[in-house]
């Protein structure tokens, strides 16, 4: 028998729990109502168009859907890509300072590969997207959360920390943040790169949701603002498929292009087929038009939610109401432990995430995050009554 103690590396021993994997096998439990993974909704995939796409591609007699690509990303979805930023942030990436990755995560994975060494300190909102933990804890990153508000990131507290301690990078989520919804203010976003600035510290920002606003103007992303200190990532996820796993990394040159190096020793490239797919969908502007009726459905699931659960929780619950993206987060202001009250939930067919998971140090144990982004419509209402009652339980409020 094998001690398989010791045959796994040191670091997988920090700690890492299993939280995405549970989450992702949540979405296969039949008659559940799921406010807990942050997927897009199937009726949001272009099926006709993808056959189309690749029946196009089948028959151009191109090879190189089919074949490995250059690490960095092939040709004409790179050019895809940067002429997209250029066309919603006003700022081109240079050849030099792009990257395609296989999706936001691995743009998370490679960044620790190369940047995190073992006791490195890596900074993160309070509370802040699960995958992001996971990547920089899997390199024995020390990581601490910054406090938020409902304008985001408190720079203030940034900057009491950064006159004690180096960070290696800090990683936020600017815009309808995983797991709160919210969204950092323009005059935080100029404070934040200048911090950054002053103290040589290296912000990625992390645009997974920026496209699915619901109202009211984006405030500039923090790479347009700063591109020599600001590294975006992004991903093809919520506006294409994420199926076939394709995203980015924007940033300065010599960054990219040790990340260039991380993913040779990773995966290589990132999918040909899935790369071309993603060219000919956006190019042929389908992908436009389907990021408005996205945005569509997720408002009106966004409205019902926020209704839905006016009408059904106890007076000690508030709420964000994100402007845009999949998630909205919810605080008990009582003696609950969501985590526990998680259990009894999957009982009555309900799934949540509850907080302490989104935090590095345990606590959100009164919070819980509900994404509404795949709940159809007709069972948010029948799904928040659900969590009305266990919430009231908890509480030992009257029904
Ligand atoms: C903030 C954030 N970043 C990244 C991702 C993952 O992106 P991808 O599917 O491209 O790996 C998610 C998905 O849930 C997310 O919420």
């Amino acid at each position: 028998m094998l001690n398989w103690d010791e045959v796994f590396a040191a670091r997988t021993r920090s700690g890492v729990g299993d939280g995405l994997i549970e989450i992702l096998k949540l979405a296969e439990v039949a008659e559940l109502i799921s406010f807990a993974g942050g997927f897009p909704d199937p009726e949001t995939f272009p099926r006709e168009a993808l056959l189309q796409g690749l029946e196009e591609l089948v028959e151009s007699g191109d090879p190189s859907p089919f074949q490995y690509s250059p690490t960095a990303g092939l040709e004409g979805p790179r050019e895809f890509i940067a002429s997209r930023l250029e066309a919603k942030e006003g700022r081109r990436p240079e050849p030099a300072e792009l990257l395609v990755t296989s999706g936001a995560v691995e743009a998370m994975e490679l960044l620790a590969r190369s940047l995190v060494d073992p006791g490195d300190l890596v900074l993160v909102e309070a509370p802040t997207y699960l995958g992001a933990i996971m990547a920089f804890r899997g390199f024995q990153a020390e990581l601490e959360g910054i406090p938020m508000d409902e304008r985001g990131l408190r720079t203030d507290q940034l900057e009491i920390l950064l006159r004690r301690r180096r960070p290696k990078l800090l990683y936020t989520i600017p815009d309808f943040q995983n797991p709160t919804g919210a969204t950092l203010s323009l005059q935080r976003r100029t404070a934040l790169v200048e911090l950054a600035r002053r103290h040589g510290v290296l912000v990625v920002e992390d645009v997974a949701y920026r496209e699915l606003r619901f109202e009211g103007e984006s405030p500039p992303s923090l790479w347009s603002l700063a591109p020599d200190v600001v590294l975006q990532i992004g991903t093809f996820s919520k506006t294409f498929l994420p199926g076939v796993r394709l995203g980015w990394a924007a940033g300065a040159a010599p960054l990219v292009a040790q990340l260039t190096v991380a993913k040779q020793n990773t995966d290589q490239c990132a999918g040909a087929l899935g790369q071309c797919l993603l060219e000919w969908y956006g190019r042929s502007g389908r992908m436009d038009e389907q990021v408005v009726r996205s945005r569509d459905l997720y408002r009106r699931r966004r409205d019902l939610l926020a209704t839905s659960l006016r009408d059904q929780l106890p007076s000690r619950c508030r709420w964000t109401l994100p402007q845009g993206g999949f998630f909205l987060w919810l605080v008990v202001e009582g003696e609950v432990d969501t985590t526990a009250l998680a259990t009894r939930a999957q009982a009555r067919s309900l799934a949540y995430v509850p907080g302490s998971v989104f935090y590095v140090d345990g606590r959100g144990r009164r919070e819980m995050r509900l994404a509404y982004s795949r709940v159809e419509d007709g069972l948010i209402e029948e799904g928040s009554r659900r969590l009305g009652s266990l919430v009231r339980e908890a509480l030992n409020e009257p029904a």
